[in-house]
């Protein structure tokens, strides 16, 4: 299994060292523009391996796409990160040219891969991807619902007390701060509604957290996140790559399912050796598909802004 991350930054090194650690594939790839920086990390990494035990193979490269051919699974990470007090949205000029010509480069020498989006913003440059390799869209997967909730178990646990892996709890809508839909009433704690246990303004607070969540971090780094950003790229890794068939929230072409079509967006899917292999239908009560249809009407404006750069 080859394996490629493009940019070497703190999300793609975090989930270049969570792939390796774990042994996900027996290549790794490390990709970035800037001269030497990946080859750096790449070694850096490489000399964990006798003191972790792993047997991954990582190679750096300085923009050398020909090192990346063969490769089954390709994460974007590449792009600007967020600033103090920038939403994600402020990224699409700068990032949309880059993403557009990573997945091209990316597609001349591996026109198998599954294609990963974590670069921001996410739901955008999801559907940029799509668009811009025209590959079938079980191909396309972005990043960003894992994520989101993660950080949502992270609230819920330590209002309840709870250990976050007893906790099921999942966010659908887009990857932004305003758009992204924890869905609440669907969360458990082992099997127990959350909300058996939360007041109504326990309940908000948790929501209201894990929307900003992204940017709370930015604000106290200065800088965007990465450990869990690299992590949640990994794990969706893993599920490709051991055809795990794991239900995830993740950005995918929609064509009809929630009401919407024609945009990428957040919703829970089974990830498998194909990529995305099915859409779940959760069934949305009149509030969260009013939430989701508002999230799509947010994203899709952004997708507007593609044709126009
Ligand atoms: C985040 O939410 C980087 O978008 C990513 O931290």
């Amino acid at each position: 299994m080859k394996v490629t991350v493009v940019g070497a930054g703190a999300v793609g090194a975090t989930c270049a060292d969570n792939i390796a650690r774990k042994e996900l594939a027996t290549e790794l790839v490390l990709l970035d523009i800037r001269e030497g920086f990946a080859e750096g990390k790449a070694l850096d990494m490489t000399q964990t391996a006798a003191l972790l035990g792993f047997d991954t193979k990582i190679t750096g490269s300085t923009n050398d796409y020909s090192k990346t051919a063969g490769s089954d699974v390709v994460v974007i990470t590449s792009g600007l990160p967020r600033k103090p007090g920038m939403t994600r949205e402020e990224l699409i000029g700068v990032n949309a040219g880059i993403v557009k010509s990573v997945a091209e480069n990316i597609l001349k020498y591996s026109p198998e891969a599954i294609i990963v989006v974590i670069s921001n913003p996410m739901d955008t440059m999801t559907y940029l991807a799509l668009q811009s390799t025209g590959l079938p869209k079980n191909k396309i997967i972005g990043m960003g619902g894992i994520l989101d909730s993660a950080r949502f178990k992270c609230y819920l646990s330590a209002t309840l007390g709870a250990n976050a892996s007893d906790l099921n709890a999942i966010v659908v809508g887009g990857h932004g701060d305003t758009t992204m839909i924890p869905l609440i009433r669907y969360a458990t704690w082992n099997s127990a509604p959350v909300t058996d246990f939360l007041t109504e303004e326990e309940q908000q607070k948790i929501v209201a957290d894990t929307m900003v969540g992204g940017a709370t971090l930015t604000k106290l780094i200065g800088t965007s996140a990465w450990y869990a950003p690299g992590a949640a790229g990994a794990a969706l890794v893993e599920a490709i790559v051991r055809d795990e068939k794991k239900l995830f929230s993740c950005c995918v072409a929609l064509d009809g399912e929630y009401g919407q079509s024609d945009i990428c967006l957040g919703v829970p899917v089974i990830i498998g050796k194909n990529g995305v292999e099915k859409i779940i239908d959760y069934k949305l009560n009149a509030t969260e598909q009013a939430a989701f249809d508002k999230s799509a009407a947010a994203v899709r404006s952004m997708n507007d802004v593609l044709k126009t750069l």
